[in-house]
């Protein structure tokens, strides 16, 4: 990756004063609102985006969606989902969330309370299947809509194809509570194509079959655009959506996806190198805890390659064939290969613009953040 399109930033962040104390998470605002620009270009008319938070965590970015138009998110966690119903609310505007996760009794308290304390906004959970359905359509607060989750071959959440078409009388007879169907097929690999085909084709045969749902939801940010050229997911019967969230930070993971669509990283990790070799303070309480190595790329360091992490330390193996310029206190930026967990790290970011530092936000529901006392 370039660090000559961001070095101005690495320089603003390695002359703060005070010296900004790393690790810390840096997310340059000027590339989030040209990322929420690239969405909203690529989802144009045809498709309706409703960006998932996880991946911000952080009111001042749902923010930045909000001025930009957003009014449908998708979250995985109560403190997320009361974070974006706080921040609409500051912004005075109604929004439809869907809180993308299948509920149990402990969850459905947790939803009374944000229902009762932000009335307004739209609000919608995922069924696991007929028979949570069925409980939902008693247990969850009204108006509350109830979303059919697909199991396109991820194996994690949701009833595949055929179980809802066998339970079609099931969902007819909740049609009035019905959100919209979602089928998240995060198991598909960047490329596979047909793999991705093969997912939005079973999820437009369901929806043909079953009484008539108001929206087909599809896609993080490695398949959105096969969503997004499938031509038979944009029906009149339904409005098509995508879920991608990463995309708004971009991380290395999704980075090709992102050139193709005029998104770039936002959030970078600065880090220092230990005196006598180059071990970085970012380790796996700092970024990416959850994929193998390499947790990032060395932006503007070519020569260094992340090795195995412990909490504290990221050794760096240095290339044979070159020498490295890093020195003690140098200060780098690194770009995640998985943005989302990297956010949930830190309770606060450095924001930046481009080329100066503007000012320090909270990561609201970052960590495990609960409703508190509400
Ligand atoms: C259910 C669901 N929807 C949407 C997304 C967003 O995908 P991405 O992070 O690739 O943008 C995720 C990511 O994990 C997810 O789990």
């Amino acid at each position: 990756m370039d660090l000559d399109a961001r070095a101005p930033l690495r320089d603003a962040v390695a002359a703060a004063d005070p010296p900004l104390a790393t690790p810390a998470l840096v997310i340059d605002l000027d590339t989030v609102d040209r990322n929420i620009a690239a969405l909203q270009r690529l989802c144009g008319t045809r498709t309706r985006w409703r960006p998932h938070v996880k991946t911000v965590k952080q009111g001042a970015l749902i923010g930045r969606l909000l001025a930009a138009g957003v009014r449908t998110f998708k979250c995985a966690s109560a403190a997320e989902l009361a974070l974006v119903l706080a921040t609409a609310d500051a912004h005075g505007v109604a929004v439809d969330v869907l809180w993308a996760y299948p509920l149990g009794r402990v969850g459905i308290t947790e939803l009374e309370r944000v229902v009762t304390h932000w009335p307004g906004h739209t609000l919608g959970v995922l069924a696991d299947d007929a028979d949570h359905l069925m409980w939902l359509a008693q247990r969850a607060p009204s108006p509350v809509l109830l979303w059919l989750d697909v199991d396109l071959g991820m194996h994690r959440t949701g009833s595949p194809p055929e179980h809802w078409n066998a339970h079609a009388s099931v969902v007819a007879a909740r049609s009035d509570r019905l959100g919209g169907i979602h089928g998240y097929e995060g198991h598909i690999a960047a490329g596979d194509r047909a793999g991705a085909r093969q997912a939005h084709d079973a999820l437009v045969e369901l929806a043909r079959r079953l009484p008539a749902a108001p929206v087909l939801h599809t896609s993080g940010s490695v398949t959105l655009l096969d969503a997004v050229a499938h031509d038979d997911l944009h029906d009149r019967r339904w409005i098509h959506e995508i879920g991608a969230g990463t995309l708004v930070l971009g991380d290395v993971a999704c980075a090709t996806v992102g050139r193709r669509i005029g998104a770039a990283p936002a959030a970078f990790v600065a880090a220092r190198p230990t005196p006598d070799r180059i071990t970085l303070d970012a380790g796996s309480k700092a970024i990416t805890p959850d994929r193998p190595p390499p947790s990032c790329i060395v932006l503007g360091h070519a020569e260094l390659r992340a090795m195995t992490a412990s909490e504290e330390h990221l050794p760096c193996a240095i290339d044979p064939e070159r020498s490295t310029t890093l020195r003690r206190d140098d200060l780098v930026l690194l770009v995640p290969d998985h943005v989302c967990t990297t956010v949930n790290l830190y309770r606060e970011a450095v924001l930046a613009r481009t080329d100066r530092l503007v000012g320090v936000t909270a990561i609201e529901a970052s960590g495990r953040a609960t409703l508190g006392d509400l």
